[in-house]
């Protein structure tokens, strides 16, 4: 039977939906189960090397790889997702040379991914060129960057001085300038980026950056409340599911212990007539 038809959402449309006026909503995704619920309801799902300290134990995402990032993009690709599929590119993936950096862009979209994410401003720009050359779309990520983690001396918001601001509007138009298609803006003044949204042509995707871009990323498990421990002040959680799920496993777990679980809808039955048989036979004893 043939599936049914879906509108896959496209770079084009969401360049068309920022004329619109019409915000973008993206939420990241790293194995099939958070794609099909993400793909319900967004527009653009990321695979991201947040997948590090989200989900592998991590403390922060420089330990990502190439190989890990396939592994997540491809249990997401296996769900067909209707939203736009962009995969992040992981450090050290896009730093050592042109050649390096296409092959794993390239791989990415190979597995199905439609766009890839790099971070960084300026000192990107060639890879951002070489990618866009081979036909490979990119998102830029600018701001709070997490893989610079080291150099901003942990995760602060960034853009606050005048240089600081100046130069993002600079790495801005100039990521826009060598193709970039959308800008992930993180954790950035409210009014820096409503300011950078204004004077590019491209969409603008915040995060922690108000709401003066064209659309809005949070991480799938901040949204849902999977996370533990104290959450960035720009996250808004519409569902405590870490204390659900875990409410919901515990009251299994006292089924288990207490004998209430399985109970006959949960069993299955011999048929009719069967299960005297079966009461009266014995086991023969091979030894
Ligand atoms: O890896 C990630 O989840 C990201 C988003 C927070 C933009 O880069």
């Amino acid at each position: 039977m043939s599936e049914p038809q879906v509108e896959r959402v496209t770079i084009p449309m969401l360049q068309r939906w920022r004329e619109e006026g019409r915000r973008v909503v993206m939420t990241t995704a790293y194995d099939s189960v958070a794609a099909r619920i993400a793909d319900s309801t967004v527009d653009v799902i990321l695979v991201g090397d947040s997948v590090g300290n989200v989900c592998l134990g991590f403390e922060n995402t420089l330990p990502v790889s190439v190989a890990m990032m396939n592994h997540h993009l491809e249990a997401v690709v296996r769900t067909k997702p209707r939203a736009l599929l962009v995969a992040d590119m992981p450090f050290l993936s896009f730093h050592l040379g042109a050649e390096d950096t296409i092959r794993n862009a390239g791989g990415f979209l190979l597995r199905g991914a439609a766009a890839v994410k790099l971070e960084g401003g300026a000192k990107r720009i060639d890879m951002v060129r070489a990618l866009v050359d081979c036909e490979i779309p990119v998102m830029g990520h600018l701001g709070l960057t997490p893989q610079s983690v080291n150099v901003m001396g942990g995760f602060k918001v960034q853009g606050r001085t005048a240089d600081e601001a100046l130069r993002l509007l600079d790495d801005a138009c100039r990521l826009q300038e060598a193709g970039c298609f959308a800008l992930v803006f993180e954790g950035i003044p409210a009014e820096l980026a409503a300011r950078a949204t204004e004077s590019l042509r491209i969409p603008t995707i915040g995060i922690g950056a108000g709401s003066g871009c064209s659309g809005q990323v949070l991480v799938f498990h901040d949204v849902l409340g999977l996370t533990q421990g104290q959450r960035p002040k720009f996250v808004r959680t519409y569902a405590e599911g870490f204390r659900l799920l875990q409410d919901a496993l515990s009251r299994w777990a006292a089924d288990v212990r207490s004998g209430a679980f399985p109970g006959p809808q949960e069993s299955y039955r011999l048929p009719d007539g069967l299960g005297d048989a079966i009461a009266s036979l014995t086991p023969s004893n091979p030894t």
